[in-house]
């Protein structure tokens, strides 16, 4: 007979009953990398904090809002890069190696499923580790555009995160020198370059979100890890399972809008559920 304790919630016990016989899309977010180091947006310690994401008709209109974008972003790049994935991720990527997973559909931009051993996921909204140009759609990686940033603007990006908070896409939020910042441009064509991530006001490409649904018609539950559902490209998985009469199951530190929706619900840590989840399945 198991013990309650701190890092197995009775919950627990529920979660397992329902997931036991049943394959599972999962549907990830901000929530999952905490544990690595990167801020989520509406968790405990963070919903009360006012956030200006970048808007993406503001990005492709005006050159100022690139100019304090790349700015802030390559301050915040060896932040970024230097976060390593948690046993989270790496349940996860355990349950999918055993076959207990039809695929992750991440909202998170940082690469740390894969960097666990995940291989079906769908990255919903994109990598910040791709670079986009809006000119010619050349692709290159961050690292070549974060090499040309620093030898544009001598001593920039070693001044690193140190003067001001890492928000959660990989800002730094100073203001200081933005003005005098020289933004990277297209190697190629001289165009405008964009992280491969959808931003504010940005749609998710249709067979992006096409792929994503497949995933969750296939399974036999979703399990929702480290979201709040706050955002609709996330939310419609759930609607989605619903409505195909699929379970839904929701791990996250409170609730969420998803929780009436839910079968079972776990509030506590995914770094404690999600391994001790792997364990009683087995996997
Ligand atoms: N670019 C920006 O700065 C910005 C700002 C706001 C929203 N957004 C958008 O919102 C989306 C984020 O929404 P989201 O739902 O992924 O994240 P979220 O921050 O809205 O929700 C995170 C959830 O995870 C929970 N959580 C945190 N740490 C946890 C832990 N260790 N264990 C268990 N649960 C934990 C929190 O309680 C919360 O319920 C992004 O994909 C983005 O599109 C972006
Ligand atoms: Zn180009």
């Amino acid at each position: 007979m198991d013990t309650l304790t701190p890092s197995r919630p009775a919950d627990l016990d529920a979660l397992v009953d329902l997931l036991r016989d049943r394959r599972l899309a999962v549907l990830a977010g901000a929530g999952i990398s905490t544990e690595s180091g990167i801020p989520d947006y509406r968790g405990p310690e963070t919903r009360h904090i006012e956030r200006r994401p970048v808007q993406y008709d503001d990005f492709v209109r005006d050159a100022a809002a690139r100019q304090r974008y790349w700015a802030r972003a390559s301050r915040g790049w060896a932040r970024m890069t230097g976060a390593r994935p948690n046993d989270g991720h790496r349940a996860l990527a355990t349950l999918e190696a055993a076959g207990r997973v039809e695929g992750v559909i991440t909202q998170n931009v940082d690469g740390l499923h894969q960097a666990a051993g995940s291989e079906r996921v769908v990255e919903l909204h994109g990598a910040l580790d791709r670079v986009v140009c809006l000119g010619c759609d050349a692709r290159q990686s961050r690292q070549s555009v974060q090499a040309q940033i620093a030898a544009r603007n001598p001593g920039w990006v070693d001044l690193g995160a140190e003067t001001g908070r890492v928000a959660p896409d990989g800002d730094v939020e100073i203001e200081a020198g933005v003005a005098a910042f020289v933004p990277p441009a297209c190697p190629a064509c001289g165009g405008v370059l964009k992280p491969d991530v959808v931003f504010f006001g940005e749609s998710v490409p249709k067979p992006r979100v096409a792929e994503a649904a497949g995933m969750v018609s296939r399974a036999d539950a979703l399990l929702v890890v480290g979201s709040s559902l706050a955002v609709y490209s996330g939310y419609r998985f759930v609607r989605q399972a619903e409505k195909e009469g699929t379970p839904v199951a929701i791990v996250t530190l409170g609730e969420t809008r998803g929780h009436r929706h839910a079968a079972v619900a776990v509030d506590a840590r995914l770094g404690d559920v999600l391994p001790a989840l792997a364990d009683a399945l087995g996997a």
